[in-house]
């Protein structure tokens, strides 16, 4: 039976996974390097959860209450009593490593431990740790507490058990998840990527504006953003990083990553948490 949850990192994924936690009624520890990055991500939850106390959907009250089952902390030891995991950090393979190793020795042995990557090797993750059987992917989509899906994605090790217990916790978090096997991008961005890649293609070679491009894949097929407003709300430097495994992992050319998206990574235009990417916010 889960309780508690300890969650890794208090960023965009972070803490959207925290909120949807604290609200399904779990025990939360958020645990961030700073001060500065922990009170950030407790005030995008206060406005989330104040969104929807406007709209009626919650009760002030329960604001408080959701807020007071989340402990923000800098002290991994305090993932000590956690019963369950989840790692939200960058997305970086020695950063990940580096932490699931740390968590291997302070976490209960039963305990599961999972990555909430977003196209970082599952297998390759597990290996670090002593538990290869009871680690798994959560992949939670941005923003987690908008985004039904949970894409929860089986190692070579991972058993059945852990695969049952973190199903179940996902949908206690009022999400629906999906099985899928380790393979570089998963399923989610091995088909979401390219899309956007492409469209970064097109804008490139000057097929189209970026305004044009979106608008197409608006109207014309029906998604709430157009590749290039998603990409800048993804962050480009995610999105660049993910060809990059996808490109890496299969030895395709069809994975290469547009030049152009290196050229604003390289320039620093990494979408709207700068200010800047193929739209200016
Ligand atoms: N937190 C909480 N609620 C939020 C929110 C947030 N950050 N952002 C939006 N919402 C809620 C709003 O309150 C609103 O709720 P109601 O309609 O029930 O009142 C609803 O979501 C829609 O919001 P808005 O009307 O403000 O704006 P919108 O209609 O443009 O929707 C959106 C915003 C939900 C983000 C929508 O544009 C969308 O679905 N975009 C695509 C998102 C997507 O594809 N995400 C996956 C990215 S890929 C990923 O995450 C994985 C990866 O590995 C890269």
């Amino acid at each position: 039976m889960i309780n508690s949850i300890g969650v890794v990192g208090a960023g965009t994924m972070g803490n959207g996974i925290a909120q949807v936690a604290a609200r399904a009624g779990l025990a939360v520890v958020m645990r961030d390097l700073t001060d500065e990055f922990l009170k950030r991500g407790l005030s995008t939850i206060e406005k989330s959860l104040q969104r929807d106390v406007d709209k009626q959907r919650l009760p002030p009250e329960a604001k408080e209450e959701i807020i007071s089952r989340i402990k923000p902390t800098k002290e991994m030891a305090d993932l000590g009593d956690a019963d369950f995991v989840v790692e939200a950090v960058s997305e970086d393979l020695a950063i990940k490593t580096g932490l699931f190793r740390e968590l291997d020795r302070i976490v209960r042995p039963e305990v599961i431990l999972a990555s909430n990557t977003s196209s970082i090797s599952i297998t390759k993750l597990a290996a670090v740790t002593s538990r290869p059987e009871r680690f798994i992917g959560m992949h939670f989509m941005n923003p987690v507490p908008v985004m039904k899906l949970v894409e929860i994605i089986r190692g070579a090790a991972t058993t059945d058990e852990t695969y049952a217990t973190t199903r179940e916790l996902a949908e206690v978090m009022g999400k629906t998840a999906v099985e899928v096997n380790d393979a570089p991008g998963f399923v989610s961005n091995r088909v979401l990527m390219p899309m956007i890649n492409e469209a970064i293609f097109a804008l490139y070679e000057g097929v189209g504006s970026a305004e044009a491009i979106d608008e197409i894949m608006k109207l014309g097929m029906n998604h709430p953003m157009g590749p290039l407003q998603l990409a800048d709300f993804i962050g480009l430097d995610v999105c660049l990083a993910i060809m990059n495994v996808l490109y890496d992992g299969f030895n395709d050319s069809k994975y290469r990553p547009c030049p152009l998206l290196k050229k604003y990574v390289d320039a620093g235009w990494l979408g709207r948490k700068t200010g800047k990417g193929f739209y200016e916010y």
